[in-house]
């Protein structure tokens, strides 16, 4: 079975608020993307890595990744979702048992070795399978007032990561079924839910954080500057 990669990269960057996406921002010498598909260039089993950019993209074009032969680009939507669904499409060599990560492009900090321990755990795994994070936070639930309604058990609770990884049938599969049926999908495990499935949670760096504010591109710089990343 084949391996491929999914990069949506179609997003405007608004919580980060700067002129150019947020993809597209320098993190010590290259733009966020180029880190996050090094990362994924850096898994020699990956066949295809498909890369959905806006409409109108005149940046990635001059990056060093594009010219790479594995990397394709497509035009993305305007839902991340949407996006994850036409990059799969265009990944027409790929057979419905194969295994696509998909990472966003606004994860910069991804490891060789989360990489490696997703893949190894996830393939075993009849559904698949995402990185995550224990939640470190004492966690409550509002009500519509704003006030505390009650603490959540935080022991069962994660924050959902990039990679993620599925058999690409069942991950097209259930993308166009949450799209026609008009339900929420705000990351590739969240489809396969909607579907009677539960992937695998590994636990994977709490160092994989995705760029969303200034702040997060100052702590990434740190991080990437670690030698053991
Ligand atoms: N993304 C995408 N297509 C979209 C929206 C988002 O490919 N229509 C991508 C982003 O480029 C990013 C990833 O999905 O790599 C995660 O999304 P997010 O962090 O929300 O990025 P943005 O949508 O760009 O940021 P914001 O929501 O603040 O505008
Ligand atoms: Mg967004």
């Amino acid at each position: 079975t084949g391996l491929w990669a999914v990069v949506p990269a179609a997003g405007q960057g608004t919580r980060f608020g700067a002129e150019l996406p947020k993809q597209y921002l320098k993190l010590n010498g290259k733009a966020v993307i180029e880190h996050s598909l090094d990362a994924l260039l850096g898994c020699c089993e990956i066949r295809g890595v498909a890369v959905a950019l806006k409409a109108d993209d005149p940046i990635f074009a001059e990056l060093a990744c594009a010219t790479n032969p594995i990397v394709r680009r497509i035009t993305g939507g305007a839902e991340r979702a949407e996006s994850v669904e036409l990059a799969l499409a265009s990944l027409s060599e790929a057979q419905d048992g194969d295994w696509i990560l998909v990472h966003d492009a606004a994860r910069p900090c991804l490891s060789q070795r989360d990489i490696q321990m997703l893949l190894a755990k996830g393939r075993a795994h009849p559904v698949g399978a995402l990185l995550a994070a224990p939640v470190v936070d004492t966690m409550k639930r509002a009500t519509d007032q704003t006030e505390v309604a009650e603490t959540v058990d935080r022991q069962v609770l994660w924050r959902a990561l990039t990679p993620q990884l599925f058999r690409y049938g069942a991950l097209r599969d259930a993308l166009k079924y949450c799209r026609e049926q008009g339900l929420p999908v705000t990351d590739e495990a969240s489809a396969m839910e909607h579907c009677g499935l539960q992937p695998l949670l590994v636990q994977g760096s709490h160092r994989n954080i995705k760029i969303t504010y200034p702040d997060d591109l100052l702590i990434a710089e740190v991080f990437l500057a670690g030698a053991n990343n």
